[in-house]
């Protein structure tokens, strides 16, 4: 087994970024080094709980350190995804309540870093230089004001392998942009101008990747993670029944996770990608010219998943998070 690989988790804990929690964990290939919060599916304090009850879950005592991070986006207003991922951005699970009255999922007292997500990231940047992928899933800002904190710093991660975009398939903003980018698109364009080894996992790869309720009724009673899955995903796979003509829930979040190890999961291919930060009808576009070679004439800067092997990647979710 090679050495396992030092990530960051920035995520805006949400379902689907419980469920990469969950497959971060259990991957031997990575090292959780920390999981910081940010604003997005959720708000940022709710996403911190969030997190911590998803650690929970797996019966963890010493598990990575949990950061704040951003409140608000770079310039955007706060957009929150509520109606996707809940009230309490899990799925409503903080609501449920045990025979004796007690609740059945709540966040350990005491476990949030007294360092903010910025400065944590920064931290261990310059204590593993060029070893550290970073992994956003949420919305973005937490990056780009570290970038914007220490650019030169910045440069010593090894890779940013993050959930978001939409390149050669519609929004699920807008026809055009994807939550993530859709909710900080200047710092997304941060992102892309800082020098730093991109991945972009978009919808055009994660919309392939669904768990299907079959699956998650198939495990629901084998464990307490995969009780916790059904818990947090039903009301997200009734929106994607509703909403996606879906009979499960996508793993965009899970997929990211996965890419960080197992490239040959997806396809990818290099591009410049810019985000369009202006447009009314455009803003948190991903703009890329994905054609080999590019009509261009810009210089790479990402590398984009186009293509993903799905079945491969959904079986070893299951294998690893349920059964
Ligand atoms: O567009 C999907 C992304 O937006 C996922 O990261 C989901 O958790 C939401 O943050
Ligand atoms: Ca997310």
């Amino acid at each position: 087994m090679p050495i396992p690989r030092r990530i960051i988790l920035d995520t805006d804990t949400g379902v689907d970024d419980a469920l990469a929690i969950l497959l971060a964990m259990r991957s031997p290939e990575l090292h959780v080094e920390a999981i910081t919060a940010v604003s997005g599916n959720t708000h940022v304090d709710q996403a911190v709980r969030n997190i911590l009850i998803t650690l929970e879950t797996l019966g963890i005592q010493d598990g990575p350190p949990v950061a704040r991070g951003e409140e608000k986006p770079l310039v955007k207003p706060l957009f929150l995804a509520d109606d996707v991922h809940g009230g309490d951005g899990l799925g409503g699970v903080t609501r449920l309540i045990k025979p004796d009255g007690a609740h059945l999922y709540t966040p350990p007292e005491g476990r949030v870093s007294r360092v903010s997500a910025v400065d944590l990231i920064l931290d261990l940047v310059g204590r593993y230089p060029d070893e550290l992928s970073l992994v956003p899933v949420g919305p973005l800002t937490n990056v780009a004001k570290a970038i914007i904190k220490n650019p030169v710093r910045m440069r010593k991660i090894r890779e940013i392998v993050l959930m978001g975009g939409a390149f050669r398939v519609y929004g699920n903003m807008s026809p055009v942009a994807e939550f993530n980018i859709f909710v900080d698109p200047h710092a997304a364009q941060i992102v892309c101008d800082a020098g730093i080894p991109l991945v972009f996992v978009p919808l055009d790869v994660t919309m392939q990747a669904v768990l299907t309720a079959a699956t998650i009724d198939r495990y629901a009673e084998a464990n307490r993670v995969a009780a916790f899955v059904r818990d947090c995903t039903a009301h997200y796979v009734d929106f994607h029944r509703k909403r996606r003509d879906v009979d499960g829930c996508f793993l965009h979040d899970p997929l990211a996770v996965a890419v960080t190890f197992g490239e040959k999961l997806v396809r990818m291919t290099s591009a410049r990608v810019n985000v369009e930060t202006a447009g009314d009808l455009t803003t948190g576009m991903t703009v890329a010219d994905l054609r080999s070679p590019s009509h261009d004439g810009l210089s790479p800067n990402a590398r984009v998943c186009v293509d993903i092997d799905a079945p491969a990647f959904t079986q070893l979710f299951t294998e690893r998070v349920l059964a």
